[in-house]
């Protein structure tokens, strides 16, 4: 007993296939459940032993070389539909390659982000005022009268509102001190990051830039609370536990006694080393707050006391992240945030909580 079909007629059939449908279709009637080999397969079972072996070998010859055929049948037709996908697509290979641009995090927003978790450890909230404000609340309330050399010291940028008032730009984020000492009965506990603007530029200033305000005011704040929140944010900030610190004496408006706070640093091969050394380098003005300033905000004086602190976030971003031209945050290159910036999913640069 021979087979009723030819395998040279098979093989044609499949080769002459122009889709997949097709040679799937010729597959199921061959080699599918209820195809041609399987039920030839199911009957020799009743055949002598020769004819079974002659048979079965036929079958197993047949059915290899069907599956071959659709194999490569296959792979014909999936090469000629890539082909023609290439010859419709029309490549212009001169063009440059589309850099894969993912966004990172910029250093500012990743500075800002561990400040306010150093804070929110130590139970400050965090407030947030406008970028424009009134002459009251960025000077006169914080004891800087008109006329006051202060003002000059901070090159202002002066905006007309509706009635012809000047309003400023912030020159610092301190009006959010007396915004929120206006809104909210102590105790107080707040920190303020935020833009401000000064009519300044150059390579270490910029007319945009960024600080954080800190502000406590209750009955017993002192002096020596506001050292240790300082010494215990630039440690934790810093990474490094040995820093070395200075306080110094100096003169704000709006806080008395008022002082800065050096970081000591070395410079060797144009490396900046933070936390040790005989160099020093500014990081933030604090203080005690006036109690002026407490009276221009209804604040009993005679009751309450606070301490308040403001640094420059650019300033912290760079040591910390070993940025060396300012202007480079504020360049909008996609190649500077690439090296710069923070993936969003990147755990190593959060403060461990
Ligand atoms: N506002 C000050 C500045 O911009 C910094 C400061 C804030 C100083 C709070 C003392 C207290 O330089």
């Amino acid at each position: 007993m021979s087979l009723s079909v030819d395998a040279v007629d098979i093989k044609k059939r499949i080769e002459s296939c122009k889709n997949l449908q097709d040679v799937e279709g010729i597959r199921l009637e061959y080699l599918g459940k209820k195809g041609l080999i399987p039920s030839e397969m199911k009957l020799l079972g009743k055949l002598s032993f020769d004819e079974r072996k002659l048979k079965g070998q036929e079958l197993n010859k047949l059915k290899s070389l069907i599956e071959d055929a659709i194999d490569n049948q296959k792979t014909f037709i999936e090469n000629a539909e890539i082909e023609i996908k290439l010859k419709n697509e029309n490549l212009d290979v001169t063009l440059p390659q589309i850099e894969k641009t993912n966004g990172k995090i910029h250093p500012i927003s990743q500075t800002i982000f561990s400040i306010i978790e150093i804070f929110g450890n130590l139970n400050y909230s965090v407030e947030a005022g406008p970028d424009i404000e009134s002459d009251f609340n960025n000077f006169s309330a914080l004891n800087i009268p008109p006329h006051h050399p202060a003002r000059e010291m901070q090159d202002t940028f002066y905006v007309k509102n509706n009635d012809g008032e000047d309003n400023v730009l912030r020159t610092h984020t301190s009006p959010v001190q007396v915004r929120t000492m206006l809104k909210t009965k102590p105790p107080i506990k707040i920190i303020v990051p935020g833009r401000t603007y000064r009519s300044d530029s150059d390579s270490t200033h910029t007319p945009m830039f960024h600080q954080v305000e800190g502000l406590v005011v209750n009955k017993d704040a002192t002096m020596a609370d506001l050292k240790s929140t300082l010494i215990t944010f630039l440690k934790e900030f810093f990474e490094i536990d040995n820093l070395k610190y200075r306080f110094r004496p100096s003169y704000f408006p709006f806080t008395e006694p008022s002082a800065e706070m050096d970081v000591a640093f070395t410079k060797k091969n144009n490396v900046l080393k933070i936390g040790e050394g005989d160099d020093w380098l500014e990081i933030l003005g604090c203080g005690m707050v006036n109690p002026k300033v407490l009276e221009n905000c209804n604040i009993d004086s005679s009751v309450y006391q606070g301490f308040a602190f403001g640094m420059g976030i650019e300033r912290l971003s760079m040591l910390k992240y070993g940025i060396t031209d300012m202007r480079g945050l504020f360049d909008v290159n996609i190649k500077w945030l690439d090296h710069y910036g923070f993936s969003p999913l990147d755990l190593r640069n959060r403060a461990e909580v």
